[in-house]
């Protein structure tokens, strides 16, 4: 079901993510039912909904991370930044550098901090020696984390950071890349008030110019960062629009039910 309550006007930004009818199974159960949505540039939507709705499975279709699942599979159309990912050809590295993920759980790779950030931009740009100590240096700044690491970040281990830090690193590292389009999906949920607070900020500092997806059960939370909000359940979109009215009045009695806590 889609709803034009609060939907999109022509002043609005360009539509940088455009769902139709989009459908995802796993083996034979279906995950996601005739999904449609158009998400908006440089803007923060988050997907909110009772567990299980399929809020992962919509962010991990878009950057294509549901591949290797067994049975895995998508009817409908999607488009990003006007390219099929699912297309013949696709080149999945281009789409993962457009598309940057960062996880629940945090998870660094068992190497230094400046390693964990410095794999991306070699691989997908080739840069090296001081362009790349300097791409290092701005994702660590970007994400809130370079004054607590910049005596040590060339030694310490990334896996020897406390959780909200690991989660910034993550960040730092998905940052490093430059993607123009940021999924995350519950990046605060591992984290405390004060790292939950330092991602909230981070969100609303790349909205200028990044589209970002954020899943959250965390309704305040949702409020806070969001231009738009998304309300799925068992698996459809119930209602999409500006987060101002979802929260506030939302066309939905089930939408109404779950923006004030009474189920879910
Ligand atoms: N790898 C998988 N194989 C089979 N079924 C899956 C798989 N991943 C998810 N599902 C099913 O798809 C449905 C949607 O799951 P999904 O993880 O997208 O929900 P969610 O909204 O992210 O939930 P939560 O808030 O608990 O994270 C659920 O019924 C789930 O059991
Ligand atoms: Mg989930």
């Amino acid at each position: 079901m889609i709803h034009t309550n609060g939907s999109p006007t022509a002043t609005e930004t360009p539509v940088v993510i455009d769902v139709n009818g989009l459908s995802v199974y796993y083996s034979e159960k279906q995950a996601l039912k005739g999904i449609s949505a158009k998400i908006h540039d440089n803007k923060v939507t988050t997907l909110i909904g009772p567990s299980g709705c399929g809020k992962s499975t919509f962010l991990r279709t878009l950057n294509r991370m549901n591949d290797r699942i067994p049975g895995f599979r998508i009817e409908g159309d999607i488009k990003i930044s006007g390219k099929n990912p699912y297309g013949k050809g696709t080149d999945l590295l281009a789409l993962r550098r457009n598309v940057g993920m960062v996880f629940q759980k945090p998870n660094p790779f068992p190497m230094t901090i400046y390693e964990n950030i410095a794999l991306g931009p070699k691989m997908h740009y080739g840069i090296k020696g001081k362009q790349l100590d300097d791409a290092v240096e701005q994702a660590l700044r970007e994400a809130a984390l370079w004054e607590e690491v910049k005596d040590d970040y060339k030694k310490k281990n990334g896996l020897n950071l406390s959780g909200g830090q690991q989660q910034r690193l993550c960040i730092a590292r998905m940052l490093a890349v430059r993607p123009e389009i940021i999924l995350m999906d519950e990046p605060c949920s591992a984290l405390d008030p004060i790292s939950t607070a330092k991602v909230e900020e981070l969100i609303k500092q790349l909205a200028g110019d990044h589209t970002l997806l954020v899943v959250t059960h965390n309704l305040q939370q949702a409020e806070r960062i969001s231009d738009y909000t998304a309300f799925f359940m068992f698996g459809e979109l119930v209602e999409h629009g500006h987060s101002a009215t979802i929260f506030g009045e939302p066309s939905h009695q089930s939408t109404q039910d779950y923006v004030s806590g009474r189920f879910g």
